[in-house]
């Protein structure tokens, strides 16, 4: 297959953002929740999922007021909005997207109240952050990166403009197995301009091979099946309603889409993963 190029994930993103507001989170989250600790298959809340991968990544990268992140692939600056608000740090996001940092602009415009002057979003991609050397003390990402085509050159990046010491902390979603079947490429890869991706150990050694010194590494699987479990009984539901033939059409595909990444993740051609790396050098 072709790769698909930055130019086409970022078409993409700007051309869903109306279906996924209308239908996955209004105020534009668009990431893999982490669901109740006990029981996460008996968990259906996925709002409350979202949010706590959220504070997942915050604990995970170690997020106080003193912090100055940037968020990569910061979609519509949900992230960025909540660092700021929960830790008091300074928070910046960056998309490929044009249209979702207008989104987030306006958010923000409209809401960011005390925390305005802290946060800040650009257009722009991973492989060129348009911010200087050492200038971040952290760098976040919640499932944006698999996105890239050209990972290696994500890395370069995020590990320039990150301070010696400064930590770089992302969930991402992974590409267990080597061969990819046909069902899996239509519903999960193809179906986000998804090129492919690593497993957990080879996301590690990109980053070791980057410059990075890999502090932890964690599986997520279960918690990305429950998100597909989740979000494909929403869109069956919405669809029964949904007024326009559009939107029923599109979540109607949506919820099929659901049922075939829960296969794909059980044959292990897809899964989700926290990842944790530190800039070698002395303290941000
Ligand atoms: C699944 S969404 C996640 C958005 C956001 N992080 C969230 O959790 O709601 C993936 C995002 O990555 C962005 N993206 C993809 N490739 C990128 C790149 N090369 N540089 C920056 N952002 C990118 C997309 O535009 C999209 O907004």
């Amino acid at each position: 297959m072709t790769p698909y190029t930055e130019r086409d994930v970022a078409d993409f993103f700007d051309q869903t953002l109306g279906h996924y507001l209308g239908f996955w989170d209004s105020s534009g989250v668009l990431h893999t929740g982490v669901f109740a600790a006990g029981d996460p298959a008996g968990d259906t809340d996925y709002q409350a999922a979202a949010e706590r991968t959220s504070a997942l990544l915050a604990r995970h990268a170690g997020i106080d007021g003193t912090c100055h992140v940037l968020d990569v692939g910061c979609g519509c600056g949900n992230f960025v909005m909540y660092l700021a608000e929960r830790y008091g740090c300074r928070a910046e996001g960056v998309d490929l997207s044009e249209e979702r940092v207008k989104f987030a602009q306006r958010r923000l415009d409209e809401n960011g109240g005390v925390y305005q002057d802290r946060v800040a979003f650009r257009h722009g991609s991973a492989t060129q952050l348009p911010y200087p050397s050492d200038t971040f003390s952290h760098v976040v990402s919640q499932d944006a990166l698999f996105l890239v085509p050209d990972k290696p050159r994500s890395h370069t990046e995020i590990l320039r403009v990150l301070r010696p010491g400064g930590v770089f902390a992302c969930t991402d979603f992974l590409q267990p197995a080597e061969r990819i079947s046909q069902l899996a490429r239509e519903h999960v890869y193809d179906r986000v301009r998804w090129s492919g991706g690593y497993s957990l150990a080879g996301y590690q050694d990109a980053l070791a091979s980057a410059g990075f010194e890999v502090v932890s590494a964690e599986d997520l699987e279960r918690h990305i099946r429950q998100t597909y479990q989740v979000l494909g009984s929403t869109a069956r539901e919405r669809a029964g309603s949904a007024a326009e033939a559009a939107a029923r059409e599109w979540m109607l595909a949506f919820a099929e889409s659901c049922s075939h990444i829960r296969d794909a993740i059980d044959r292990g051609e897809f899964g989700w993963g926290l990842i944790v790396a530190r800039k070698p050098g002395g303290t941000p």
